[in-house]
């Protein structure tokens, strides 16, 4: 296995989040993150070119911090990987304009990485991950389960057909009043409450390559209007986030179970939930797989894991050219 040795500056600005981080081999020396959360609250939900314009009030600071964190200076940088796709393409230029920015001044390679590949070698950057293993990627914008052979080597196994799970926390935690964005709220107001209260359906528990989420919404909607006042909102909570939980622990288990693999990862930042992480490795654990799940802070976006990706890609001698485009949708590569 061979990774970039660097300096490497690593750059993420798919979404909501600003990040950079400087990396030397696959120790991540720092990686700095820039919510927007704050901004976006008060739409509930991601506004593009609000994020665009956060970004690239941002982008510079955040740069110079993760520079400074890591006690590297700029002119010892020896090259930037930057996130071109999949994401919001105002959001996402900002990133790569200044990725591009960086290359030219300073005479060093640059390369685009895709942003589910970030997620996918997230686990690499504290676990020595066997391959081939089972990933689940749990985010805003995607649910899905992949096979990872080996570096660049994905096979998609399991998606949803309409929420992703993140997408799901959002919008129940709306429904219930708990405001944005919802998985974290969800989780905590989960504390201490009741998982059995309310019935809830679970996604499409017969179909290992497919999740379904929009039932999930349907029913709370429902329910918060049958209970109306009456509604107790910790309980409620705590059912969403199991009915959520068991859906992508059973699918996950299912899936390695089927195609005799080893080893699992939980990446994304509905990776985050610790009660999903609790579930996860107990399950693992009694159906025999090695689990290996990042720290908080690398399963939401950052740029840490987008140097990984890229670290690996330019130790393999890859490299993009200053027509790299940024691209809203995107398979993995
Ligand atoms: O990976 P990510 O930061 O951005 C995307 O690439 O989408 O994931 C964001 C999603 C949001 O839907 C958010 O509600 C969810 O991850 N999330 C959580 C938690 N923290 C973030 N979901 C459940 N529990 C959490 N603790
Ligand atoms: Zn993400």
């Amino acid at each position: 296995m061979s990774w970039f040795k660097g300096p490497l500056l690593a750059i993420e600005t798919s979404c909501d989040e600003t990040s950079a981080a400087i990396l030397e081999g696959r120790t991540i020396r720092s990686n700095i993150v820039s919510s927007q959360v704050e901004l976006h609250k008060r739409w509930g939900g991601v506004v593009p070119e609000a994020a665009a314009r956060a970004h690239l009030e941002a982008i510079l600071p955040v740069i110079e911090e993760a520079l400074d964190a890591a006690g590297v200076p700029l002119r010892s940088v020896e090259a930037i990987a930057v996130t071109n796709r999949p994401g919001l393409v105002g959001a996402l230029s900002v990133g790569v304009t200044a990725a591009k920015a960086f290359s030219l001044a300073m005479s060093r390679p640059f390369i685009g990485v895709h942003h589910l590949e970030g997620h996918l070698l997230s686990p690499l950057a504290d676990h020595d991950v066997p391959f081939p293993h089972l990933s689940l990627v749990a985010s805003g914008g995607h649910t899905e389960v992949v096979v990872v052979e080996g570096f660049g080597r994905y096979t998609l196994v399991a998606q949803t057909v309409d929420d992703a799970a993140g997408e799901a926390f959002d919008k129940c935690a709306r429904l219930l009043g708990l405001g944005y964005p919802g998985g974290a709220a969800i989780q905590q107001a989960s504390d201490g409450g009741n998982p059995r209260r309310y019935a809830l359906p679970r996604s499409m528990p017969d179909d290992p390559s497919r999740f379904s989420f929009s039932g999930l919404k349907t029913a709370v909607l429902r329910l918060t209007e049958i209970e109306g006042d009456r509604i107790d909102t910790g309980d409620a909570a705590a059912s969403v986030q199991e009915a959520i939980v068991d859906s992508l622990v059973a699918k996950t288990i299912q899936n390695a179970d089927r195609l005799n693999l080893q080893a699992v990862t939980m990446v994304g930042g509905v990776a985050a939930n610790s009660r999903l992480r609790e579930r996860m490795a107990r399950e693992c654990e009694r159906a025999g797989f090695k689990f290996f799940v990042p720290s908080p802070l690398l399963c939401t976006d950052n740029a840490g894991m987008i140097g990984l990706a890229g670290s690996w890609r330019l130790a393999q001698g890859m490299r993009s050219d200053f027509e790299l485009d940024c691209e809203p949708n995107a398979a993995l590569p």
